[in-house]
């Protein structure tokens, strides 16, 4: 039986939807018991005969932060393109998990089921202040069972409060989302993105366009996430990169493939990465 909150109930936090919820690495109904929350295998993406992705194989563990760099034109966007089900390959497969066949899904069940992706340029409601963008993404987010008569309870309010904080702008939410920074939009819609939970993050190049400034808060922001959800960033800045990789694993596209995969010294030393990075 479909369970339907009257107007002046709020919704209730069951089991593990404490105020850290943002935190979940993976939920109920997604099997990853053999460690990967994504896989991709053999993925070939053709336009009219040229190949965006050629034969792509590629896996994330869960609570994994991978790092994707490669030249422009090397896949990466069109590679989120086809884990978010916008594009369909026209050979292999992509799992989410072991439960989900991405390449059968549409876009609104693969985000109903956990997968959230950062677009490169920010898409927030910019006549609505910060808290309404939050509050707008947690309405719209399916486990929250939300009627029109939608109110926040206490553990909304202290979960947008944790969020505001994670993204840089507490005492900032009465504010217009039109008159924030670049940096700032590109925060607040990971927040919103945040918001809905997901198990697997998907972020296309998050600092483009930022200051220095903002560039070194993003990548404190996802150091702060990291293990909380399995994230892969696309991105050109290697300092950025650098920043967030540490010592885990890096993976270089190009020609719509995996070119070499290790850390991010050992890739930067690669003399084929150090050639089509270079352009030499
Ligand atoms: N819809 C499309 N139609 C034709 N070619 C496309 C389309 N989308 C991407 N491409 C081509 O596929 C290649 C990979 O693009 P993309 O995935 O955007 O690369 P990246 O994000 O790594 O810069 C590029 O050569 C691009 O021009
Ligand atoms: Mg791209």
């Amino acid at each position: 039986m479909t369970e339907v909150l009257q107007p002046d109930q709020h919704y209730e936090a069951g089991p593990g939807d404490a105020a850290t919820d943002y935190g979940r690495v993976k939920r109920e109904g997604l099997d990853t018991t053999h460690g990967a929350i994504l896989y991709l295998e053999d993925i070939t993406v053709s336009f009219d005969g040229f190949k965006a992705l050629n034969k792509l194989s590629l896996d994330i563990s869960v609570g994994e932060l991978r790092c994707i760099i490669g030249p422009n034109g090397a896949g990466k966007t069109t590679m989120m393109d086809v884990i978010t089900g916008k594009t369909r390959p026209s050979s292999g497969n992509a799992w989410f998990g072991q439960t989900y066949d991405l390449t059968r899904m549409t876009e609104y069940d693969i985000a109903h089921h956990g997968i959230g992706r950062k677009f490169q340029r920010p898409t927030v409601f910019e006549q609505h202040t910060v808290f309404e963008n939050l509050e707008m993404a947690m309405k719209t987010n399916k486990r929250v069972r939300p009627t029109l008569f939608f109110r926040l309870g206490s553990e909304q309010k202290g979960k947008i409060e944790e969020i505001l904080k994670l993204i840089r702008l507490q005492g900032q939410e009465r504010r217009l989302a039109g008159l924030l920074s670049h940096g700032q939009k590109q925060w607040l819609e990971i927040g919103m993105l945040l918001m809905q939970e997901p198990q697997l993050l998907l972020l296309d190049e998050p600092v483009a366009g930022m200051s220095d400034a903002e560039t070194a808060r993003t990548a404190e922001l996802l150091n702060e996430l990291r293990g909380k959800h399995s994230i892969m960033v696309v991105e050109h800045d290697m300092a950025f990169v650098t920043e967030i990789a540490l010592d885990n694993k890096v993976t270089v596209l190009h020609e719509g493939a995996v070119l070499a995969e290790g850390r991010m010294q050992q890739v930067q030393a690669d003399e084929r990465v150090i050639e089509v990075y270079l352009g030499r």
